[in-house]
């Protein structure tokens, strides 16, 4: 690896992050618990989407006690629609680890940090450069797309142990311990997000273009190389509003993807199974179907197809709830949410 190449980086790089960083709420007051609860959010959802996720978490659970005493319903319902929920749970998990081990306190040591629920090499490196000023690199895509492009480094990026070497070589290139570790590791987001972006990278506004290989040589959209995607798994799904006089019916889901949300009831589709004996086989009385729509809902390796089936009923063996209820106070994932469109 050209360490030489990685070591010219800091200064362009924290000179440009200065004029041009965006204003970013988890960037006022960088406390350990709000670095911590951003970069969980920015996993896998766009920053624009997290900042109102981001405040409203942030009112209702101010601290690692509120987190880790708050009521699961409560807390699934503060992260409805943002997905990937083992996050929010392993969340709370690591804030009772703190309480019980670290007396409420985050440990500002890296691989300390990782003995957290939830906390891995890249959340722990921007909490410990972030928060605690210290010399650790967070590496996530963004950060691996701007290297594989200055470096021209055809690795493919799901490459662990590729990974774990930028990330050492990358956290000897720091700046000093203290408040520019901080902004180091956030101006190689920020590169990420608004120059070095994976379409169309703005080469001409880059403070790394004079160092940048793949800029010399025109090759920057052949990096960073990804790995082969593969076919997602395609499920069939009923998905059932069951309407009684109470409401939508609503259970917990024992198995599969999403397991310990709450869904409308739902079941895969096998042998072509009829919506009519999924609703006798668990009991449903006296209904009348209203509407059937389809959906689609993508997850990381699986995709639904989704029939809706909404009926009326006389009974049904599930808790129901209005759909006031459902707005207010019930987390729902996405793929059942969005079927509330059938009515
Ligand atoms: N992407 C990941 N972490 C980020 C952060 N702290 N700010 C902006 N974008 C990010």
């Amino acid at each position: 690896m050209d360490e030489t190449r990685i070591q010219r980086i800091p200064a362009p790089l924290l000179a440009w992050y200065e004029a041009h960083k965006r204003d970013l709420p988890w960037r006022e007051n960088p406390t350990p618990y709000r670095v911590w609860v951003s970069e969980i959010m920015l996993q896998q959802t766009r920053v624009e989407a997290v900042k109102e996720y981001y405040l409203r978490f942030m009112r209702a659970l101010p601290t690692v006690e509120d987190l880790a005493s708050c009521e699961e319903e409560k807390l699934l319902k503060l992260w409805e629609g943002l997905g990937y929920y083992s996050r929010v749970r392993n969340m709370q998990k690591a804030a009772r680890q703190l309480l019980i081990y670290h007396g409420g306190e985050f440990p500002s040591d890296k691989k300390t940090l990782q003995t957290l629920a939830g906390i891995g090499s890249y959340t722990a490196g921007a909490i410990a450069s972030i928060a605690f000023g210290k010399r650790e690199s967070a590496v996530d895509g963004n950060v691996l797309r701007v290297l594989s492009r200055v470096l021209e480094d055809g690795t493919p990026i799901s490459d662990t142990a590729h990974r774990k070497e930028i990330e050492q070589t990358l956290s000897r290139a720091y700046p000093p311990e203290g408040d520019m570790c901080s902004a180091f590791t956030q101006s190689l987001f920020e590169l990420g997000a608004l120059v070095c972006k994976p379409q169309n990278p703005d080469c001409g506004n880059c403070p790394l273009a004079f160092l940048c290989k793949a800029k010399e040589n025109g090759t920057q959209t052949l990096y960073p190389v990804l790995p082969q995607k593969k076919e997602k798994r395609v499920e069939r799904v009923f998905v059932f509003l069951i309407e009684t006089d109470e409401g939508f019916c609503i259970r917990r889901r024992e198995a599969g993807v999403l397991r310990g949300m709450n869904e409308f009831p739902s079941q895969e589709i096998e042998d072509n199974e009829s919506a009519e004996s999924v609703l006798d086989q668990w009991g449903v009385y006296g209904y009348t179907e209203i509407k059937r729509k389809n959906f689609t809902h993508i997850f990381t390796h699986i995709r639904w197809d989704i029939t809706c089936v909404w009926v009326r009923a006389e009974s049904a063996p599930f808790d129901a709830y209005t759909l006031d209820e459902i707005e207010e106070s019930i987390s729902l994932p996405t793929a059942f949410k969005q079927c509330l469109g059938i009515l």
